[in-house]
């Protein structure tokens, strides 16, 4: 855990992770991708990857023992998932309200226009992954990004990126800050 202290206007990191069901059609993928640009959220890292069925395990240890948990284990080492750092202020509660809830029954009735109301297929194929909380959050950054030093990031990337200019590259599908000091990430 960093021991910095933070401005109460700091940005917040969040893990968002774009499950195999969407990942395995660009569209949907293209999608979610748009909603991450158009919430105004900050992409601080993006990569893909295949997970490892031990991986998913580890990752989803608090659901152990759940009736949900070797499906969804198994399905997240199926194909390959999607995994950003996403940055904004309230960045962990407004992804998961972008994503809706976790049950498509429902999220297809009470937020019909979220990302799983929208692309989800099952409970367990519901498109996205977020953290839902502070510590999760680090938790799980520091899994998908083990060379991210969220301590770091605080000291030289966020002040540059939450008083701008900040440059979106849509090649590399990040945002980096575009100011006279900022190099953006390495
Ligand atoms: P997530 O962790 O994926 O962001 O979603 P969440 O916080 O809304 O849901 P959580 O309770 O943490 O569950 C993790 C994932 O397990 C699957 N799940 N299926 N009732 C069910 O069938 C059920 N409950 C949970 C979902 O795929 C959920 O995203
Ligand atoms: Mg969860």
């Amino acid at each position: 855990m960093t021991s910095i202290l933070r401005s109460p206007q700091a940005l917040q990191l969040t893990l968002a992770l774009i499950k195999p069901d969407a990942v395995a059609h660009p569209l949907i993928l293209e999608a979610v991708h748009q909603q991450i640009l158009s919430n105004k959220f900050l992409i601080v890292r993006m990569r893909e990857l295949l997970w490892r069925k031990e991986e998913c395990q580890k990752f989803y240890q608090e659901h152990e023992g759940r009736f949900f948990y070797q499906r969804l284990v198994e399905f997240m080492a199926s194909g390959p998932i999607r995994a950003y750092i996403l940055a904004r202020k309230d960045a962990i509660q407004l992804w998961r309200t972008l994503m809706g809830p976790t049950r498509v029954f429902r999220a297809r009735h009470v937020a019909p226009d979220s990302i799983r109301g929208s692309f989800g297929l099952t409970d367990t194929r519901n498109t996205t992954h977020g953290s839902d909380s502070v510590v999760s959050a680090s938790r799980e950054i520091a899994a998908f990004f083990p060379d991210f030093s969220e301590q770091r990031w605080y000291e030289e990337e966020e002040p540059q990126l939450r008083c701008g200019p900040v440059r979106y590259s849509p090649e590399g599908g990040i945002h980096c800050a575009a100011g006279p000091g900022g190099p953006g990430p390495a």
